[in-house]
C-alpha cells in the first residue's frame, strides 16, 4: 500500500516588482495544485519560500535579514525547509548555499512548474537546485490564485524577461529572454479575475511595447492586444507598465484615446536626462526623442499623468549630466517618479566595463536634489487638481485615517476622502479640496453637483 502523502503548508513572502508579486501567485498555484496548502503564518509552515529581487544590493542586502531570521526559526522546527526563488536565487545560484549553508531549496524565475519535486528532494535532506531559463515558459496553462490582493485590482503579466541589455541592469541575467503570452491566455485570465469581482487590470511586462505574439495566421501587437483588453471588459479599468520610450508609439495612445476605460496614466523611465549617459546606458534613445514622445502624448492625452524612473549617480555621471536631468524633470513636469542611486550589479556590462566612479556621497546629494525636486513637481501637479472631481476607485480604508477611504483616480492619483455612501469596490465621484505633494484631499460629490 501506497503511503499517504503528508499535506505540507507553505508560506511565501514576496519583494521586488510586480512581475515578482505575479510570479508568487503561480507559484501558488503551482504548490495548491500539488497538494500543498498555504498558510499566512509563518511560524507554522513547514515550507518557508521567499521570492526575491536582485535590482540593487539594498533589495538583496534585505533578503539576507530575511533568511537569517528563517533560519531562526529552523533552530526551532528542524523539519522546516527553507527556499529561495526569483532573482536574486537566479543571480546567485548555488553561491547562496556557500553563503547561507541552511537553504534547502534554490529556483530561478523559470523553474517554478518543478517546485513539487525540488520539495520532494529535499525531504531526504538534499538540496535541490534549478536556475535554468527557458526560451518558452510563460506558466501558459497555469491560472494564477490572487492569494494576497486587495480583492479589486489585479496584476497579469504579458511578457516575461527582457532582451534590452541596459547597461546597469541585471533583469536581463535573471529573467532571461523575452517572451510574449498568447493573447488567449492573457484573455482567460481577464476573465478569471472579472468574474472573481476585481474592478482593475494592469498588464505588466518588463517593456511591453514590445509584446508580439506571432503565428501563421496572426500577428498581435501591444497596441492590438491593449484593445483586445479594453474591449473584454468595457466596466472594468485597464492599467499597463512599464513602457520603454524607443518603442512605445503613437499607435498605444491612439488606442488609449478610443478606450475611456485604459486609464489615462503611462509611466515611462526616461533614467537621464544626459544624452552621454543615456548612451552609457545604451537605453537606445535621446533626450530630444525622449522629450517629443512626451509631446505626443500630451498632443492626443491632454489629461493624461506621467511618471518615470531615474538613476542618480551612473557611471562617468558629471554635474553638468545631473543638472540635465533637474532640466529634463522640469521640462516634462511629472507627476510622479521613481528615484534610485546607482548601484553596481555584479555581470552587468556596467559593472564589467565601466567605472562607477560617483563617489557616494555625491550618488546622495544628487538623488536627494532630484527627490526634493519632485516633491515639488508633483505638489504642483496636484495642486492643479483642486476644485476638479474624479471618477475614484475606492480601494480600502485609509490606514493613517480610519473614517476615510482611499482610491486612485485614473492618473493614478492616490485620494483620500471621508467615508459616505460609496462602499470599497465601487466608483466615486470624488471632488477634490486639498493636496499634499503625495495625495489629493476630497469629498464624495454627486455627478449633477460636480
Ligand atoms: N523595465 C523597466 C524597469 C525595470 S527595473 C524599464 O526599463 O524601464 C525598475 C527601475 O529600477 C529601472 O527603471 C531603474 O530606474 C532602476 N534600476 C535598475 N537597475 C538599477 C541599478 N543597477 N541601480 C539603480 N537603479 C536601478
Ligand atoms: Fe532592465 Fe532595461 Fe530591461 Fe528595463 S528595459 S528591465 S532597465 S534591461
Ligand atoms: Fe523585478 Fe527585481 Fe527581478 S525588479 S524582475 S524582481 S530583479
Amino acid at each position: 500500500m501506497s503511503k499517504q502523502k503528508e499535506t505540507k503548508k507553505f508560506y511565501i513572502e514576496t519583494y521586488g516588482c510586480q512581475m515578482n508579486v505575479a510570479d508568487s501567485e503561480v507559484i501558488a498555484t503551482v504548490l495548491t495544485e500539488n497538494d500543498f496548502v498555504q498558510t499566512k503564518d509563518i511560524e507554522s509552515a513547514d515550507i518557508i519560500l521567499i521570492n526575491t529581487c536582485a535590482i540593487r544590493e539594498h533589495a538583496e542586502q534585505r533578503v539576507y535579514g530575511r533568511l537569517d531570521y528563517f533560519n531562526s526559526l529552523k533552530k526551532k522546527n528542524t523539519k522546516l525547509k527553507i527556499g529561495i526563488v526569483g532573482c536574486m536565487a537566479e543571480r546567485l545560484k548555488d553561491e547562496l548555499l556557500e553563503k547561507k549553508p541552511f537553504i534547502d531549496l534554490i529556483a530561478g524565475p523559470d523553474a517554478y512548474r518543478h517546485l513539487p519535486e525540488m520539495f520532494e528532494t529535499t525531504e531526504s535532506g538534499q538540496k535541490a537546485v534549478n536556475v535554468l531559463l527557458s526560451k518558452e515558459e510563460t506558466y501558459e496553462d497555469i491560472l494564477p490564485t490572487r492569494y494576497d490582493s486587495n480583492g479589486i485590482s489585479a496584476f497579469i503579466s504579458i511578457t516575461r524577461g527582457c532582451d534590452n541589455m541596459c547597461t546597469y541592469c541585471v533583469v536581463p541575467f535573471t529573467r532571461g529572454r523575452e517572451r510574449s503570452r498568447l493573447p488567449e491566455d492573457i484573455l482567460k485570465e481577464i476573465d478569471a479575475v472579472k468574474n472573481d469581482g476585481f474592478k482593475e487590470v494592469t498588464i505588466i511586462g518588463q517593456n511591453v511595447d514590445k509584446y508580439l505574439y506571432e503565428d501563421k495566421n496572426r500577428k498581435v501587437n501591444f497596441p492590438a492586444l491593449l484593445e483586445m483588453v479594453a474591449t473584454r471588459i468595457p466596466e472594468m479599468r485597464v492599467r499597463f507598465s512599464t513602457s520603454y520610450p524607443q518603442d512605445f508609439n503613437e499607435e498605444v495612445v491612439l488606442t488609449m484615446t478610443k478606450y475611456p476605460n485604459i486609464c489615462r496614466y503611462i509611466h515611462l523611465p526616461v533614467q537621464s536626462g544626459s544624452n552621454k549617459i543615456l548612451n552609457l546606458m545604451k537605453r537606445g534613445y535621446t533626450r530630444e526623442w525622449y522629450l517629443d514622445r512626451i509631446a505626443m502624448i500630451r498632443k492626443h492625452l491632454p489629461d493624461c499623468a506621467i511618471s518615470t524612473d531615474i538613476i542618480s549617480g551612473f557611471c562617468d555621471e558629471t554635474e553638468a549630466d545631473h543638472q540635465d536631468t533637474l532640466a529634463l524633470m522640469k521640462e516634462v513636469q511629472f507627476d510622479f517618479a521613481y528615484m534610485f542611486k546607482y548601484s553596481e550589479r555584479p555581470g552587468t556590462f556596467a559593472a564589467k566595463r565601466l567605472q562607477d566612479n560617483v563617489p557616494e556621497t555625491e550618488k546622495k546629494r544628487r538623488l536627494n536634489e532630484i527627490i526634493n525636486l519632485q516633491s515639488r513637481l508633483s505638489l504642483n501637479s496636484n495642486e492643479k487638481d483642486i476644485g476638479k472631481t474624479f471618477e475614484v476607485l475606492v480601494e480600502g480604508v485609509s490606514k493613517k485615517s480610519p473614517d476615510n477611504y482611499f482610491g486612485r483616480n485614473s492618473q493614478n492619483k492616490v485620494i483620500v476622502f471621508p467615508k459616505a455612501e460609496t462602499k470599497i469596490g465601487e466608483l466615486a465621484q470624488v471632488k477634490v479640496t486639498h493636496v499634499s505633494s503625495a495625495t489629493l484631499i476630497g469629498k464624495v460629490v454627486s455627478p449633477e453637483n460636480s
